[in-house]
């Protein structure tokens, strides 16, 4: 006798419902897609109990005539999708028939609808997956689902349910993120008879996404905007100061749909690459629009997870879209110019200025002023005080070439006094002093500064090297006496991989015969004593960001270990000459405002802040 059966209706629903149906907050997920789906403009959802007790989702969408209304409890029945090639161009949020009958086999689920020409609407009664009653029933043009008791009859499942709290919790990011991508609808979210949430049907985008993130970020959301013919990517990113220790304020949508995409999301995470503390998450809302046979939406039971056939098209996409967002919250004074509008000899004219500012500085040592210093290799502080490590560094010198520049343009035109953009944010500031050897305190025109100096000079001495690896041109020093090192297995694996791309660096790893490997030249930016206690930490980031990773963040990671050790240190008096020099090349770069690692450069309190704290004026 044969032992496989097919299963009875209700017990496939219920299993169905395990996938489908987690937590009230999937219900209620389900049930607001099915009323966005029906063109609805209004969306009321009332929770009892945190979805324990009661679900309850009104709509004033098309509704459905009775027919329909039996038939949408049937499993694989939908409105929406008719043959195999519609499943590749799913334009609404529903498409596999499956959340009302799964949904009304772990419940007491009533609907109640009526089609908006219609007479008499339709009521129908299901416990646990049974009808038990349809029948004619007045009710406003819409939908009302109605889901009580949820897994009153699994109750393994009801077990799980965590507190009403987090329940709540999980019910509102649902409702949030639905509202976020539909600011035409509005939606009311009602807990116990107390309205929690009200968003109002709003006309500009911007409105619904502060309603919903929060209004104090109004101000510092950024748009992003790009297209290709793969996606078209749109949306806020927040300033990265904003960023959260929890990935709740990243928002993703693909077509309309609201998704968690790894590939999206690390898209996201590069484009803040840089600005962004490791276990920080940034705030963003980006909406990607993908043509419809590009995404598969079939791949998961709770339809949160896509598959991209241009993934890496996409990827880059979204990545270079925030990147440039972000750049535009960078003052303007440090956005690198338009190409087309740089002048090359009015460049050189601000070269020259911050040169000739730099000489008129008193110089302390009373030796050559750094700037009256052509050649590369020669040390940066001529009369340093002793003591200093930084003194003997040509890093902290501003990276100014000769005075070649003639004060005519190429194209014989006096050129203008004025730069076209001006890079001098930090070399203006007016030094007060250095706090705790760690801190310098500036005053801006604009309020006052506190800079932390590792950090600075950690981004200086990045971007020197990065600059240089770029232009192909390397300088480095030979080193007198090649250092050794000395690795275990694992590590020295590592570091074979590794050793051959450094040379662009300057950095001249060689293997000397098991896990041994010596360093025969290191950039001229970097200090030699620094060489083994870098090495091993560059194996160490390496092994952390994963071997088998992509060899340029391999390469970025090890550029930030390089940084992080040549950079000046906290606890470390810098003498005027050499914290003027810092602020030339921070103005140099490109991200003066975060450490490769992502933490900030600097913060700064306006005028009117410090009055405020102070008292002098009424907040
Ligand atoms: N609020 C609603 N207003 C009008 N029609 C609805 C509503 N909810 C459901 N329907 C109809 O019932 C059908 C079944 O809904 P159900 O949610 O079970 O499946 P689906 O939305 O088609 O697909 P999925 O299982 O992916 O959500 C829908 O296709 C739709 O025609
Ligand atoms: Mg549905």
């Amino acid at each position: 006798m044969s032992i496989i059966r097919v299963l009875p209706e209700i017990l496939s629903n219920k299993i169905a419902a395990g996938e489908v149906v987690e937590r009230p907050a999937s219900v209620v997920k389900e049930l607001v897609e099915n009323a966005i789906d029906a063109g609805s403009r209004r969306i009321l959802v009332e929770i009892e109990q945190g979805g324990r007790k009661l679900i309850r989702v009104s709509d004033n969408g098309h509704g459905m005539g009775r027919d329909d209304a039996l038939l949408s409890l049937e499993r694989y029945a939908t409105s929406k999708i008719l043959q195999e090639p519609d499943l590749f161009s799913i334009r609404t949020l529903g498409f596999r028939g499956e959340a009302l009958p799964s949904i009304a086999s772990v419940s007491r689920f009533t609907l109640i609808t009526r089609e908006k020409d219609a007479d008499s609407g339709t009521r129908i009664e299901v416990a646990g997956g049974r009808m038990n009653n349809v029948s004619d029933a007045g009710a406003p043009a819409g939908t009302m689902i109605r889901v009580a008791g949820l897994f009153y009859n699994t109750p393994a499942r009801r077990k799980f349910l965590k507190s009403v709290n987090t329940e709540m919790g999980h019910i509102a990011d649902t409702i949030a993120s639905m509202a976020l991508c539909r600011p035409e609808i509005q939606f009311r979210l009602v807990h116990n008879n107390r309205t929690v949430k009200n968003w109002a049907q709003a006309a500009d985008p911007t409105d619904r996404v502060a309603d919903v993130l929060g209004r104090v970020i109004k101000k510092d959301l950024l748009p992003v905007q790009r297209d290709n013919e793969d996606v078209q990517v749109s949306g806020w990113v927040a300033a990265a100061r904003l960023s959260r220790s929890t990935a709740r304020g990243v928002y993703l949508f693909v077509n309309g749909r609201w998704v968690k995409d790894r590939v999206i999301q690390h898209a996201l995470f590069a484009g803040y690459s840089g600005r962004l503390m490791k276990g920080r998450y940034p705030v963003a809302v980006l909406f990607l629009q993908v043509p419809f046979d590009q995404v598969d939406v079939n791949v998961h039971p709770t339809k949160h997870e896509i598959r991209l056939a241009r993934q890496k098209s996409v990827h880059d996409t979204v990545r270079d879209a925030v990147a440039g967002a972000l750049r535009q919250s960078d003052p303007t004074r440090w956005r690198a110019p338009d190409a087309e509008n740089i002048d090359p000899a009015t460049t050189r004219v601000a070269e020259k200025e911050s040169r000739d500012k730099y000489k008129s500085m008193p110089n302390p040592g009373g030796g050559d002023t750094p700037a009256a210093s052509t050649n590369i290799s020669r040390p940066l502080f001529p009369s340093p005080e002793k003591g200093s490590r930084v003194a003997d560094r040509p890093d902290l010198r501003p990276s100014v070439e000769p005075a070649t520049a003639d004060l005519r343009s190429a194209r014989g035109a006096p050129v203008q006094q004025e730069p076209l953009w001006k890079r001098s944010f930090f070399s203006d500031l007016s030094v007060i002093g250095q706090y705790k050897g760690t801190y310098i305190i500036c005053e801006s025109g604009e309020g006052l500064l506190l800079i932390d100096q590792h950090a600075a000079h950690e981004r200086v001495v990045y971007e020197q090297l990065k600059r240089q690896a770029d232009g192909q041109r390397p300088s480095s020093q030979r080193l007198l006496m090649p250092e050794t090192i000395d690795l275990g297995f694992r590590e020295a694996q590592i570091l074979e991989k590794v050793a051959p791309e450094m040379d662009r660096y300057g950095l001249e790893i060689e293997p000397f015969g098991g896990n041994t490997f010596v360093v025969k030249a290191v950039p001229t930016l970097l200090d030699s004593s620094e060489i083994p206690a870098m090495i091993t930490q560059l194996v160490e980031k390496t092994a952390e960001i994963g071997v088998a990773a992509e060899m340029a963040s391999i390469l970025d990671g090890c550029l930030m270990v390089m940084a992080c050790h040549n950079a000046v240190r906290a606890h470390q008096q810098l003498s005027d000459v050499q914290i003027k020099a810092m602020l030339v090349q921070l103005d140099a770069c490109d991200n003066p405002s975060h450490c490769p690692h992502g933490r900030p450069i600097w913060i700064q309190w306006s005028v009117k802040e410090l009055e405020k704290q102070f008292q002098r004026i009424v907040a």
